[in-house]
């Protein structure tokens, strides 16, 4: 089965075609086209902006990936239907409507985050094993849910404000560190102390597996005015320390509850070293019988790579929308 993957929903534009070669995956095509040196602008994305971006970029990236003027190599489209910015999922929904109804192809309507939550299976030499535990770490969520199935969810905890993401970039504005804040908080963070400042760590006692990073955005602005002579880098690394010391704790708190037979962590903010070295350590270290599986840094990011294969299996349950009525989702859930 060969699967096109659209992605649309907030600063990426990204297309993708993958085959199912007898239960493995491969990536025939990944195209991702960024808007980040535009929204750098406005220091975050701009909905209206995001969209016509996408409206320029994304035909001509349908061409690039050299998809036949008929689609007949492709048995289905996969399309990001929500969560996201309404403007930007529209175009990619739009585009892969028309595709579906010109092409007679079925459509599925793909589920961002657990796009991200199959970006672990393009790794073909190590795949989850169910009942897995996921932790979701993005700009805009910051989840822990039980994955008992394919497409079968279980939420186990949340962030109450702020997602992980979202506390990287605040910060990194904060330190007058720019736009995208993750990437560049913890480049900065290499050259700092982790143990410099002890900063909260949020939630850490709370008893459940629910998270909150807006306390912590606030103890480093607080922390900055009492102590302009810190240095940026080790403010970046402690603020890093402590997001990376929640997010660790709480999963292995669930480890130790539920009994996974493998972790994933999946997000944009699993391309954090410090967070992947972290998590994986201490599983190894606790719990040796169970796998940990993040993405290729190459797929960390919105991709429709992740896309296409979350199209793959709904493809593989009949599991399909009609093109005359899919309509983009902005609070698409999961769980
Ligand atoms: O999944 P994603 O690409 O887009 C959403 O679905 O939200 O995640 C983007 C988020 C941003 O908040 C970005 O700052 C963060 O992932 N991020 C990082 C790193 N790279 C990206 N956060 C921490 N460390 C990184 N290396
Ligand atoms: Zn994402």
């Amino acid at each position: 089965m060969r699967i096109l993957g659209i992605e649309s929903s907030c600063d990426e534009t990204a297309i993708a075609i993958i085959s199912d070669d007898g239960g493995e995956i491969v990536v025939e095509k990944s195209l991702v086209s960024s808007q980040i040196d535009i929204h750098a602008l406005y220091g975050g994305v701009v909905p209206e902006v995001a969209a016509r971006e996408h409206v320029s970029a994304i035909f001509p990236m349908l061409l690039e990936c050299g998809v036949s003027r008929d689609g007949h190599e492709i048995d289905a489209i996969a399309v990001t239907a929500g969560p996201g910015l309404v403007p930007a999922l529209r175009i990619g929904v739009e585009l892969a409507k028309t595709l579906a109804w010109i092409w007679k192809k079925p459509l599925v309507a793909a589920n961002h985050l657990e796009g991200h939550v199959y970006s672990v299976w393009s790794n073909t030499e190590s795949t989850p094993q169910f009942p897995a535990l996921c932790l979701l770490v993005s700009g805009g969520h910051t989840e822990l849910f039980l994955m008992h199935d394919h497409g079968k969810y279980e939420l186990v905890g949340m962030t109450r404000d702020d997602a992980a993401g979202e506390a990287f970039d605040k910060v990194a504005k904060l330190l007058g560190l720019g736009y995208p804040g993750g990437p560049i908080l913890s480049k900065t963070a290499l050259n700092g102390n982790p143990h410099a400042i002890e900063f909260p760590r949020p939630m850490h006692d709370s008893g459940d597996y629910d998270f909150s990073f807006s306390g912590l955005k606030t103890a480093v602005r607080v922390y900055r005015e009492a102590h302009p002579e810190t240095s940026v880098e080790d403010i970046a690394a402690s603020f890093q320390q402590a997001v990376v010391d929640v997010l660790t704790q709480k999963t292995i708190s669930a480890v130790k509850q539920f009994s996974p037979k493998s972790v994933i962590l999946s997000g944009g903010v699993s391309a954090n070293l410090a967070l992947r070295e972290s998590l994986s350590s201490t599983l190894a270290q606790h719990f040796p019988h169970v796998t940990f599986h993040a993405p290729n840094q190459s797929l960390s990011g919105d991709n429709a790579v992740m896309i296409a294969i979350a199209g793959l299996y709904r493809a593989k349950q009949q599991d399909f929308v009609d093109p005359l009525t899919l309509e983009a989702n902005p609070n698409m859930r999961l769980v």
